[in-house]
């Protein structure tokens, strides 16, 4: 069994996606956040998965925060901490600490739009094609190596709000895939490239 951390900040429809995928071997060791309103904590608590969180507000550094969070990850002793929404740039030291175990999901077709509000600069730069990324996070913001992909169309009517929902879908599909893919042991990192065997694929519509 491999255990998995997920941290989020708000909603978590993303950890969702990965606990219902019911992952072989992998067992989902806690939900911890940032915010300890975040929806997704009560979600995840009442299915009797462990949870926490930890104010960023109550630390004077990134650093501080950081440390003090990764002492609570460590504790569950994870083999994969996943980024599911986890609304906050981490500290170099955060980043190796975990090197190698540490994977985000990002809402753009990474290279392209890193950081906030993805969905509408796609749209302002008139890409065709939105989607998003699954990562291996590296200290430079969403620049790691990239572990999976979900395109989806851009509509002439869609707004922000629509295209989000649209790529939110390919976000639940390629997340637990690439969780299933680590614990299968089918992702190898060479050189600032991610190599994945075939192996076992979650959803069909991955194919499509
Ligand atoms: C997702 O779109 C994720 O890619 C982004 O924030 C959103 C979080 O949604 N970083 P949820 O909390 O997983 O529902």
């Amino acid at each position: 069994m491999k255990n998995i951390v997920i941290l989020i900040s708000g909603r978590g429809s993303n950890m969702q996606a990965v606990v219902k995928a019911q992952i072989p071997n992998a067992r989902i060791a806690a939900v911890l956040s940032n915010n300890e309103t975040a929806a997704g904590l009560a979600w995840a608590a009442q299915r009797n998965i462990a949870t926490d969180s930890l104010s960023h507000k109550n630390f004077d550094s990134r650093l501080a925060f950081d440390e003090a969070m990764m002492r609570k990850i460590d504790a569950y002793q994870p083999d994969l901490v996943v980024l599911a929404g986890f609304m906050r740039i981490l500290t170099p030291e955060f980043c190796r600490h975990y090197e190698g175990r540490l994977i985000n999901i990002h809402p753009s077709l990474l290279p392209a739009f890193t950081g906030l509000h993805t969905h509408r600069r796609a749209i302002d730069a008139g890409c065709r094609i939105a989607g998003c990324t699954v990562h291996f996070v590296t200290p430079e913001l969403d620049c790691g190596p990239i572990i999976a992909q979900g395109a989806v169309p851009v509509s002439d009517h869609d707004t922000a709000d629509t295209l989000a929902a649209r790529v939110l879908e390919a976000e639940h599909l390629i997340l637990p895939q690439a969780v299933a893919d680590f614990v299968g042991g089918r992702l190898k990192i060479s050189g600032s490239r991610v190599i994945r065997n075939t192996g076992a694929q979650l959803d069909a519509r991955l194919l499509a």
